[in-house]
């Protein structure tokens, strides 16, 4: 199975300061066998980075990190799927962000799923318990929630094209004050998800759906995280905005998995 490395840029960078990044990354990341490098910058600078992947024939992939999941019509100020076909590979479904600071539901996030499968761009789809679900040890149902609320259409064939992405609130931008997930942790949690998608879809899907981890990655903890039994790849955010850091996290992915 590939090593998943995806920068999400978040709500930062102009589309000049996107370009500028990118510039750097190509100049410094070289392709390698099973890695697969993905990043995610504002939806403005998704075009122009496209070109100038494409002018570059880098392997870099564009994952968008956000879409609504009707495919056109008059819903003023929206962007589909259908329309970023072609542009991005990817797309980020379930952040958390997205759940709690704009609202959207499992409801939501089961109509982007399908969405992103019937657009051919592979949905990324983001679960994880806030600090107090854990705390009051509710971890395992809200991760079945949430796998569920937003993969109960989805059939044994569909599911071969999703990501999980598991990334527990409570570790987002160490930066900030968040804790930093111990790798027992994450490990305890990749095994939750494993186990509920065995029990839906059987032991194949368990094993071979790529689950990342996200939540305060830096070149520090990478390596960590990437050995963690299951984890087959980083979902980063602050760290992908410094390139020296990125490129840092890529390497170790690289050797990681040499
Ligand atoms: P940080 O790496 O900044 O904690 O963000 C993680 C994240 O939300 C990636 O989607």
């Amino acid at each position: 199975m590939k090593t998943y490395i995806v920068g999400n840029w978040k709500m930062n960078l102009t589309v000049g300061e996107s370009s500028i990044y990118l510039q750097k990354l190509l100049k410094r990341i070289r392709p390698a066998k099973g890695i697969e490098i993905a990043i995610a910058p504002s939806l403005v600078a998704l075009q122009p980075l496209g070109v100038q992947l494409e002018r570059a024939k880098s392997k870099i992939k564009l994952c968008t990190q956000n879409f609504y999941h009707r495919d056109f019509g008059a819903y003023t100020g929206e962007v589909s799927v259908t329309q970023l076909r072609g542009l991005a590979d990817y797309a980020i479904i379930g952040h958390s962000e997205r759940r709690y600071i704009f609202g959207e539901t499992n409801k939501d996030l089961k109509q982007k799923v399908a969405a992103a499968i019937r657009n051919n761009i592979t949905p990324i789809l983001c679960i994880g318990e806030t600090e107090n679900e854990r705390n009051f040890g509710e971890t395992a149902d809200i991760l079945r929630d949430e796998l569920f609320g937003a993969l109960s259409e989805i059939d044994a064939e569909d599911i071969k094209k999703v990501i999980i992405a598991y990334e527990p609130v409570w570790a987002i931008s160490s930066t900030k004050g968040a804790k930093l997930a111990a790798p027992d942790d994450i490990a305890e949690s990749i095994k939750l998800i494993r186990s509920e998608l065995k029990e839906i879809y059987g032991k194949e899907v368990s094993e071979e759906t790529p689950i990342l981890y996200g939540g305060s990655v830096n070149p520090n903890n990478a390596g960590a995280y990437l050995t963690i039994p299951g984890v087959n790849g980083l979902l980063i955010g602050g760290s992908s905005l410094i390139s020296d850091h990125f490129v840092d996290i890529i390497d170790l992915a690289k050797r990681v998995r040499s």
